[in-house]
């Protein structure tokens, strides 16, 4: 576990807990941190921007009171200003918002800012133009590039990614981080490492597998080729 991921620039791995068992989701949560995995991701998705409910302040107050871990929290739903106060309150370290949602990315970054939250991100889905992530740059902590459409884990990578991460990695102040989501396993988490990612997000490559301890130090030992 790593206490503050902003305070390393070693590659670390964040475990999705959106495939854990939810009936059993405090001994999930001990279980792949203890086991090797740096901090924890959180998706909460509304049903409205994407076509999923997921969870939300509530599964992520108990999540906080289950773990110290940084609590990265990835905000699928349209309304990220509204509710960032709930989530700050519930715990959240971290926030991160879809350039989808607004259309004034750098306003709504400075607005959940001031809503609270310690670690501002921002996110872009596949099939949306890098170009739209630039106007927040300066406003972030982190940029998430979704490597699957959001709403669903255990999705296949989508390689476009890779040269979205490496033009935002060009533009990241040394204090910034980039962040991938979707579809990381040991087969693809070699290229996002080369496209310059700091922090991989992963649901069911570590949840779906039979020994989670084995799958994320599968997973480090590809980082640390
Ligand atoms: C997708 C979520 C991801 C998802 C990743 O909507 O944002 O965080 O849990 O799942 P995998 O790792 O299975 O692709
Ligand atoms: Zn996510």
């Amino acid at each position: 576990m790593t206490a503050d991921p902003f305070n390393t620039t070693q590659p670390l791995i964040a475990a999705s807990i959106l495939s854990a068992r939810f009936e059993k989701l405090g001994a999930e949560i001990d279980e792949v941190l203890s086991g090797g995995c740096d901090f924890l991701h959180l998706d909460v998705m509304d049903g409205h921007f994407v076509p999923n409910i997921s969870f939300g302040p509530a599964v992520t107050a108990a999540t906080r009171r289950s773990t110290k871990a940084f609590l990265d929290v990835h905000l699928m739903i349209s309304e990220p200003v509204r509710y960032a106060p709930a989530f700050v309150k519930a715990g959240a370290d971290a926030m991160t918002f879809h350039v989808e949602v607004t259309d004034d990315v750098a306003k709504t970054a400075r607005e959940m800012r001031a809503a609270g939250c310690r670690h501002v991100g921002i996110t872009l889905n596949p099939a949306t133009a890098v170009e739209r992530v630039f106007p927040a740059l300066e406003f972030v902590d982190h940029v998430l590039v979704m490597s699957v459409v959001p709403g669903f884990s255990g999705q296949k990578f989508m390689a476009e990614a890779l040269p979205k991460s490496e033009i935002i990695k060009k533009r990241l102040r040394a204090n910034q981080r980039l962040e991938i989501d979707g579809g990381i396993n040991p087969e693809t988490i070699p290229s996002a490492r080369d496209a310059g990612v700091d922090w991989f997000v992963v649901a069911s490559a570590i949840f779906d597998h039979p020994d989670r301890v084995k799958a994320i130090s599968e997973l480090r030992d590809q980082l640390s080729r």
